[in-house]
């Protein structure tokens, strides 16, 4: 069986069979989720976008003033070391960082001496099946319940884990969170929706994770001459749609066909992927190979 994490893993300064990786129990990560990550595509062996990866990683740092183990060159290394070593040519990188383990529990932080505790594996990039990605996935919308931080990419996940959970419970892919009658994001994934020929995105604000994807999909957007609004969207607008997809580093871009048991557009396009979606789709792919895959 292939395994899901690569061996070594990166572990406080170290590389090392994740066997022999341990963490104390009295460790930040484990008893109140004070901590970071970061999670990377690799293509043919290549990091996308690690710069800016790195870039948000500083800034959930900075936003829970924990200091980084390592500055860009350090971990640079660490994730081509991981890529080099890992049996696979597409990849996933996780990075984590956490407050460390003190000698007790306490809410405030830990003395300086304590150093944070840092982990990286690679596990092979798990994209989405052609007949997924044909058909489209289902989405429920609920609440969002989440802290007033989520432009911060921590690990203490539990509300998305609860509304994804819901999701799944529901036979649905993803969550959409709705927050004061507007969409923030996903669960997992931020959110695009398309009216009338304009792309419409939420703004970043902290409510939404700056979602990397995101950022590329406006790129490609601006770049393409896609007539693009970025501004709150009403939870109606979002039920009027004519698409809906999400995107992350593993998604990529999807779309969603069915909210809330309503199939997704109109007419005879309802309920299917849309045209602007398969053509971001595409370019996304076009980009990725012409700064990926060549060479
Ligand atoms: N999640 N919003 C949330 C809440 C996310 O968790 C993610 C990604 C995104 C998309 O960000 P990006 O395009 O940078 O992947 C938006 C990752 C994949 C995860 O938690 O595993």
């Amino acid at each position: 069986m292939t395994p899901y994490v690569a061996d070594p893993v990166y572990f406080n300064g170290r590389f090392l069979p994740l066997a022999e990786a341990r963490v104390s129990p009295l460790d930040r990560g484990f008893l109140y989720g004070d901590g970071v990550y970061e999670l990377v595509p690799v293509y043919s062996r290549r990091p996308f976008r690690l710069a800016e990866h790195l870039t948000r990683l500083q800034a959930t740092l900075d936003g829970i003033h924990l200091r980084n183990p390592l500055d860009i060159a350090g971990w640079t290394a660490v994730v081509e070391r991981l890529i080099a070593e890992a049996p696979w040519d597409d990849q996933s990188i996780y990075l984590q960082v956490t407050r460390g383990a003190d000698d007790k529990r306490d809410h405030a932080f830990p003395p300086a001496s304590v150093a944070p505790t840092a982990f990286a594996f690679s596990s092979p990039l798990v994209t989405t099946p052609a007949a997924v990605r044909a058909s489209g996935v289902a989405a429920i919308t609920v609440p969002d319940e989440r802290w007033a931080n989520c432009n911060l990419k921590v690990v203490s996940l539990l509300a998305n884990i609860l509304a994804r959970q819901q999701a799944v419970e529901a036979g649905c892919a993803e969550a959409l969170l709705i927050r004061d009658g507007y969409l923030k994001e996903g669960a997992a994934s931020n959110i695009f929706v398309v009216r009338d020929g304009i792309l419409l995105a939420p703004p970043k604000t902290r409510f939404m994770l700056p979602g990397i994807t995101y950022d590329v999909v406006l790129e490609i957007a601006k770049c393409r001459g896609q007539p693009l609004e970025i501004r709150e969207i009403h939870e109606n607008e979002l039920r009027a749609a004519d698409e809906v997809w999400m995107t992350s580093s593993t998604k990529e871009i999807l779309a969603i066909t069915t909210l809330d048991g309503q199939a997704v557009g109109h007419g005879d396009a309802a309920g299917k992927p849309g045209p602007y979606g398969e053509r971001m789709w595409q370019w996304y792919q076009d980009f990725k190979n012409t700064v990926m895959r060549q060479g």
